[in-house]
C-alpha cells in the first residue's frame, strides 16, 4: 500500500520504519533525512492543507497518517477527508481534547473518567482563589497547545501564582494561555497508555513509561521525554482492565455521545496511585514521542493494515500481536537543550548501524551536512534496541549510544532504572 505519513520527528521516523518494514511504499511530508532511509520525502509545509491534499493526490497514496498536533488542530485530517482520502487522525473537533485543556477537563468530567479536581480561570483573581481553594499543592496548564511546556507542576502557593500571573498576564504562551487550568496535584506513577482507535472501539498498544526529566534520578527541567520502555514491568493486567473500564471505554462512550469522529490514536497520559486508581492526566490526540519509537519495535503486525482500516472506520476483529521482548529508547539531546538547542555539532558513529532491526537509531533533530549528520533541534536521536528483558534492552542499548557522538550530547544513563513498584 501506498501511504503518506504527515511530519518530520522521532515518532514519524519509527512509523515509517515500521510501515516501510511491513512491505508497503512510504512517503513523507517534510520527513527528515533520518526518515529518507525508509521513504520518499516530499518538501512542503504541514500547514498548507491545500499543498498537501494535492500531494496525497498526485502520490495516488491509499492511506494519510498525521503525526503531529498542530496540523490535526488545525483541520487537516478534515480537508483530507472532505477531498477523498483515507486519514488516520481525528477530525479538528475531536482533536480539542488535546488543542483545549478546558474542553478536555470537560470532556472527562462529563463522562465519569477520573481527573484531577479543576478549575478554569481567565483572570488573576480568579486563579488566586482555585489555588487557594485546593491547598496550594496545584498544577498550573496553558489551555491552549504550548509544545509541551504550558504545564507548571508547583509545590507552594507563590510559585502556582507566579505561573499563573505570566500565563494570564505576562502573555507567556500568547493566547494558548488567555486561559489557564488550576488543577489539584496529584502524585504517584505515570504510565503512557496509547489506543488506536476507528470511532467506535479501540485497540490499546502495550504500555509505554517515559522519563520526562533531563537528568538522571528524574531531576531538572521537564522535557519532551529523555526515553521510554516497554512493556512496563510494574503496569499489571488489573491495572490495563482498570485503564479499559474507567479511562478508554467510557472516552469512546464519550466521543460518540458527543459526536466526535475519532480515528486516530488516544494517547493517554495516566497517573496510578498508591490504590492502582488510573488518573487521567491528559488525551494527546496523536502518537506520543518517545513513546512510538518502542511500540513500534515491538509491534509484530502489519501496522498498516491497523491504520488503514481505523480510518476507514471498521478496525479488525482481532487483536494486534506484539514482541514479547522488551524495547528502550535512549534519547540524545543537544546541548543547550531544553532551554534552547545548539544546532550544527557533527554526528560521529552513526555509519556502524547500517542494517538496524533490533536495534534502530531513530533521527529527531538531526540533517545532512555533506555525507554525514548533523545536530539540528533538541532531541537529536533516538535510541532504540530490544532485547530478553529490560536488563539486555538497556546493556544493548547503552551498548550503540557509547558508539555515537557530538558535542554537547546530553541523555540519561538511568532510562528504565525507576524500578518495579509502581509508587
Ligand atoms: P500534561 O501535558 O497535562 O500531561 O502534563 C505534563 C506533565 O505534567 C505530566 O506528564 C505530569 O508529569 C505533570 N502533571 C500534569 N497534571 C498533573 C497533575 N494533576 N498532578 C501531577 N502532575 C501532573
Ligand atoms: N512523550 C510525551 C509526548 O509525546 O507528549
Amino acid at each position: 500500500m501506498k501511504i503518506l505519513v504527515i511530519g518530520a520527528g522521532g515518532r514519524e521516523h519509527a512509523l515509517c520504519w515500521r510501515l516501510h518494514a511491513n512491505g508497503h511504499e512510504v512517503f513523507a511530508l517534510p520527513g527528515s533525512a533520518g526518515i529518507a532511509t525508509v521513504a520518499t520525502c516530499i518538501q512542503g509545509d504541514i500547514g498548507d492543507q491545500p499543498a498537501v491534499e494535492r500531494a496525497a493526490r498526485e502520490l495516488g497514496v491509499e492511506l494519510v497518517v498525521i503525526g503531529p498536533e498542530v496540523p490535526l488542530v488545525a483541520g487537516l485530517a478534515d480537508s483530507l477527508r472532505a477531498a477523498g482520502h483515507a486519514v488516520f487522525g481525528p477530525s479538528a473537533a475531536a482533536a480539542q481534547l488535546e488543542g483545549s485543556k478546558a474542553f478536555s477537563k470537560r470532556f472527562f468530567e462529563r463522562h465519569g473518567i477520573p481527573t484531577a479536581r479543576f478549575f478554569e480561570c481567565t483572570t488573576m483573581a480568579a486563579a488566586d482563589q482555585a489555588i487557594a481553594s485546593l491547598g496550594g499543592r496545584v498544577v498550573v496548564k496553558a489551555d491552549g497547545l504550548a509544545a509541551g511546556k504550558g504545564v507548571v507542576v508547583c509545590s507552594t502557593a507563590q510559585q502556582a501564582q507566579s505561573a499563573a500571573r505570566e500565563m494570564l498576564e505576562e502573555g507567556r504562551f500568547a493566547s494558548a494561555g488567555a486561559k489557564i487550568i488550576v488543577e489539584q496535584r496529584l502524585e504517584g506513577r505515570e504510565v503512557s497508555m496509547m489506543a488506536l482507535c476507528d470511532g467506535k472501539r479501540y485497540e490499546l498498544l502495550a504500555a509505554a513509561e517515559d522519563h520526562k526529566a533531563i537528568f538522571d534520578g528524574d531531576r531538572g527541567p521537564n522535557t519532551g521525554g529523555m526515553g521510554t520502555v516497554s512493556p512496563v514491568e510494574w503496569v499489571s493486567d488489573e491495572l490495563v482492565e482498570r485503564a479499559r473500564r474507567e479511562v478508554f471505554d467510557r472516552t469512546l462512550r464519550g466521543l460518540q455521545a458527543d459526536g466526535l469522529d475519532f480515528r486516530g490514536v488516544l494517547y493517554a497520559g495516566l497517573m496510578v496511585d498508591a490504590e492502582g486508581t488510573p488518573w487521567l492526566l491528559e488525551y494527546n490526540v496523536r502518537f506520543g514521542d518517545p513513546e512510538t519509537q518502542p511500540v513500534m519495535l515491538r509491534i509484530a503486525d502489519d501496522l498498516g493494515v491497523w491504520l488503514l482500516a481505523c480510518a476507514q472506520g471498521h478496525m479488525p476483529d482481532a487483536q494486534l500481536r506484539w514482541d514479547p521482548r522488551t524495547a528502550v529508547c535512549v534519547v540524545l539531546a543537544s546541548a543547550g537543550y531544553p532551554e534552547s538547542a545548539r544546532k550544527g555539532d557533527a554526528i560521529t558513529g552513526l555509519e556502524q548501524f547500517a542494517e538496524p532491526s533490533e536495534l534502530v537509531i531513530f533521527h529527531a533533530g538531526s540533517k545532512r551536512s555533506g555525507n554525514a549528520f548533523v545536530t539540528d533541534g533538541g532531541r537529536v536521536l533516538a535510541v532504540t534496541g530490544l532485547g530478553e528483558g529490560l536488563t539486555k534492552a538497556r546493556e544493548k542499548v547503552y551498548a550503540a549510544v557509547d558508539r555515537i557522538q557530538f558535542s554537547g550530547m546530553q541523555f540519561r544513563r538511568d532510562i528504565g532504572l525507576r524500578g518495579e513498584t509502581h509508587v
